[in-house]
This record gives C-alpha cells, sequence and structure tokens, in this order.
C-alpha cells in the first residue's frame, strides 16, 4: 500500500496502548490515517500517542479514556468520538481480556463478558451514524478480534455471566464466541450499507495478554511462548480487514478469518445465536445508549 493510502480516513482503535491494537494503530498511523486510540488507562494511552507520532510522524492521532467493564465509561467515551468525529471510515473493537476469577462489575455484569462482548456491542451501535456517514462516500469497515478460544464452549442464554460453573478459558472463549457472531449479525442488519463487519483469530501472540489473567493465562502463556507468533504476525490479518482494498477484505462479509483466509467457526456458532445474542445485548446495553 502506499504511504498515502489511508490519508483522510479515520480510524478508531480499541485496545490501542498495547499487543496488536498498539501495532495495528502504528500501521494506520503509518499509512495516514487519523487515529483515535482507545485506551482503559490515561499514562499508557498517552505513552502510545507519543510512540506513535514519533515513529509514524503522523500528528493526527487522538486518545480516548474508557474502562471497558463499565457501560457508563464506554457510553461517555462514545459520546465524546462522536461531538469529535462525526464521520468514522473504520472501528476496530479489539479490546479485550483475561480474569483469573469471576468478578461483576458496578453495573451487574461478569467482567469477562461486559469488557470483551457487552462494551464493544454498545460502542458499536452508538458509532453507527458515524460509520454509515462514512459508507456514503467509501466501503466502511468493522472489525472484531476474536479467538480460536471461541471453540470452547457454546453460549448459554440462561446464564450469560457464568453464575454457575466459571471458569477463564469458559468465560474468555464465550466472549470471543460472542464476538464473531456478533460481526455476523451486525452485517446481516447492515445489507446493502456499504459497510463490511468481519472477525479475525490473530493467532498464539506474544502479547502483554498472557500476564494479566491470573496464574491459568501465565502458565498458558509460559508453555506457548516459544511457539506464539510476534506481534506483527498477529496483527496481519487485523490490518489486512482494517485497510485492503483486496477484494476478500473488502468482501469479507460478516466473516470470520485466520491468516487472511475466511476459516471455520464452532459448529455451536449458529445464525440463531448470532440474532439472539444480538437482542439480548440490545436489551443489557439500552439503559447505557
Ligand atoms: N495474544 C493472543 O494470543 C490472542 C489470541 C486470540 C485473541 N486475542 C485477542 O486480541 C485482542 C488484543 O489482545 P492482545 O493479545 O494484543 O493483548 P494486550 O496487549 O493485553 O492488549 C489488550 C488491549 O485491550 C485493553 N483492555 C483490556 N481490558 C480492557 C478494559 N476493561 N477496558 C479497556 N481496555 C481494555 C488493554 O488495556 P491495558 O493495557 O490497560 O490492559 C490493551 O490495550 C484481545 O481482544 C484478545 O482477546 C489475543
Amino acid at each position: 500500500m502506499s504511504q498515502a493510502a489511508l490519508s483522510g480516513k479515520n480510524y478508531v482503535v480499541t485496545g490501542a496502548n498495547s499487543g496488536i491494537g498498539l501495532f495495528a494503530a502504528r500501521r494506520f498511523a503509518e499509512l495516514g490515517a487519523n487515529v483515535a486510540l482507545v485506551c482503559r488507562n490515561e499514562k499508557r494511552g498517552c505513552e502510545a500517542v507519543a510512540e506513535i507520532i514519533a515513529t509514524t510522524g503522523n500528528e493526527n492521532i487522538s486518545l480516548y479514556l474508557a474502562d471497558f467493564s463499565s457501560l457508563s465509561s464506554v457510553s461517555e467515551m462514545a459520546d465524546s468520538l462522536l461531538r469529535d468525529i462525526p464521520k468514522i471510515d473504520v472501528l476496530c473493537n479489539n479490546a479485550g481480556g483475561v480474569n483469573g476469577s469471576r468478578t461483576v462489575s458496578d453495573e451487574g455484569f461478569e467482567t469477562t463478558f461486559v469488557s470483551n462482548h457487552l462494551s464493544s456491542f454498545l460502542l458499536t451501535k452508538k458509532l453507527l451514524p458515524a460509520i454509515l456517514h462514512a459508507a456514503d462516500e467509501d466501503l466502511a469497515r468493522i472489525v472484531f478480534t476474536s479467538s480460536y478460544g471461541h471453540f470452547n464452549s457454546a453460549l448459554d442464554f440462561e446464564d450469560l455471566g457464568l453464575a454457575e460453573g466459571y471458569s477463564t478459558l469458559k468465560a474468555y472463549g464465550r466472549s470471543k464466541l460472542m464476538n464473531l457472531l456478533t460481526a455476523r449479525e451486525l452485517q446481516h442488519r447492515l445489507a446493502g450499507k456499504n459497510v463490511v463487519a468481519s472477525s479475525f483469530h490473530p493467532g498464539t501472540v506474544r502479547t502483554p495478554i498472557w500476564n494479566k489473567g491470573g496464574a491459568l493465562a501465565r502458565l498458558l502463556g509460559l508453555v506457548l511462548y516459544s511457539f506464539m507468533k510476534s506481534v506483527g504476525q498477529g496483527s496481519d490479518t487485523f490490518i489486512w480487514l482494517a485497510s485492503s482494498e483486496d477484494i476478500a477484505s473488502r468482501g469479507a462479509d460478516g466473516h470470520y478469518f485466520y491468516e487472511r483466509k475466511r476459516a471455520e467457526t464452532a459448529k455451536f456458532s449458529t445464525d440463531a445465536d448470532a440474532k439472539r445474542l444480538w437482542q439480548v445485548s440490545e436489551e443489557l446495553i439500552a439503559p447505557y445508549l
């Protein structure tokens, strides 16, 4: 791609101060985009902004703060984004984490469920007018960072917050299943609107995530360390889905990708569950819109 390929485009990247989010944000900046980094921690966010400006020379990098375990916080941040950026070409729903034990937020949601799914669902719903505005001129895109971990188990709609039988991997896997189901249902709902939604698995990537989710994540990280992809390799499909002119990325059509190819999803990732998850999520976020 030419160095100015994304000039004039507005990108929003969540979880942009670390790992594949930071790598992708830096690449979008390098290609000339205006990039809004969404981060939870002001210091880490400011450091990421400064690093991207220093390494790319692109000064159109801004910072927005939200803790994704709080829908109120995400809603407020989305309002600021909408005020500042009325046209959003690409939204990258990438923020996500692993939680070693079950906790419940002040708003009453299990932490992994709200941080990895409900918050990006709310953010997408709130930013949709700005994304549709961009789509009047050129293809707009919404990319969700999912995971192979979604194969863990099917959703239980009677217990989305895993009050029974919580495990770190089950909570994480189901949240990543929600990401790919959301991309699929979103595409269905946006048919004919010049917006493409997609999701992807980055691979097992050497990022700080392995040190943030308690003992099990740390142990897994140690065991898998030498087999892991670099952050650059793990970001490749992400950047491709979010920016390539390649016909396959422009036509991603709600699907789930790995290494730039459409990949199989779990048998239980049904269209019926995608639709039901959408309806339930809409009800849960309604007070925060
Ligand atoms: N690494 C892998 O092997 C792998 C594999 C499959 C999928 N993924 C997915 O890839 C995405 C990026 O992860 P990564 O591997 O790049 O890890 P990372 O370096 O830890 O990046 C995760 C980003 O999400 C942010 N985040 C996490 N919880 C948040 C919250 N409650 N509110 C706001 N921001 C929050 C983090 O902020 P802080 O820096 O403040 O924590 C960080 O910026 C995640 O969605 C993850 O599930 C990763």
